[in-house]
């Protein structure tokens, strides 16, 4: 995977991505990941990025030309994108789906805009995705263009040692996680489940799967609808749906 993220703070950006798991990954080569600084695409003397929005209003708008150059630039020297991210609140949501989809790709560019927004011919004529990652309000498209690499590289094959971690995501599945425990087995007189201890792997996995579902139902019983449920956890539910039955007044 080749990727390209365009920004006005390209310090923050490269710092984050030399860390961790993205940093070994771009190190050995696994990933290509350039930081491209859209101050560098403009040619007057104060290296202007944005300006007033016309019909008024607060803030300021980012102006389209440094933005073309500068994908004009990652086009000449990485080859044709196979998408252009545009990240701004009122994107479509990102999700796990769109991390394995990006993560596929072998040429991706990614513009961080601000949050007051980017002139809309850019998107109109230059962007094939514009994504958000959350009902919420940042300054800048830079942590959330942070958050879609970081997704997409650990899918990349060979960059999470392994394998086994990434297919038994929770969003993969659609389920949350089961808790984890390390050692020690008692932590200031609270112990580790005992199953967990106990050696009998069928019956860890059933608690484990149990545990999933337990909690996607609690917190997340959005997920639930579009989970992939095996019998045993659509079992599961409805030993809780029983429970909650015996529990009506
Ligand atoms: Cl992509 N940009 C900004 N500025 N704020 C956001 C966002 C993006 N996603 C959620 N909030």
């Amino acid at each position: 995977m080749r990727a390209d993220i365009i920004t006005i703070f390209p310090r923050l950006v490269e710092a984050a991505l030399s860390e961790g798991v993205v940093g070994r990954a771009r190190t050995a080569g696994t990933v290509d990941i350039r930081v491209r600084d859209l101050r560098e695409f403009t040619d007057d003397r104060h290296r202007t990025v944005d300006d007033v929005p016309f019909g008024g209003g607060p803030g300021m708008v980012m102006k389209a030309e440094p933005v073309y150059r500068a994908l004009e630039a990652v086009r000449a020297e990485r080859g044709n994108p196979d998408a252009v991210v545009l990240m701004t609140p009122q994107g479509r949501p990102f999700r796990q789906q769109d991390a394995e989809r990006f993560s596929r790709m072998a040429r991706l560019v990614l513009i961080c805009g601000r949050y007051e927004g980017v002139d809309e011919r850019v998107a109109e004529t230059l962007v094939t995705d514009e994504v958000s990652i959350g009902d919420y309000v940042l300054t800048g498209g830079e942590l959330p263009a942070l958050v879609v690499i970081d997704a997409a590289v650990r899918l990349v094959p060979g960059v999470v040692g392994d394998a086994a971690s990434v297919d038994d995501d929770s969003f993969t599945r659609g389920l949350l996680d089961h808790p984890q425990y390390t050692r020690p087995a008692e932590w200031r007189g609270r112990h580790v489940p005992d199953v967990l201890v106990s050696g009998h792997h069928r019956e860890i996995e059933r608690w484990r799967r149990h545990e999933r579902v337990r909690r996607t139902r609690e917190r997340r019983p959005d997920l639930l609808a579009g989970a992939t449920l095996t019998a045993d956890e659509r079992n599961d539910m409805g030993a809780h749906d029983a429970r909650e039955k015996e529990q009506e007044p």
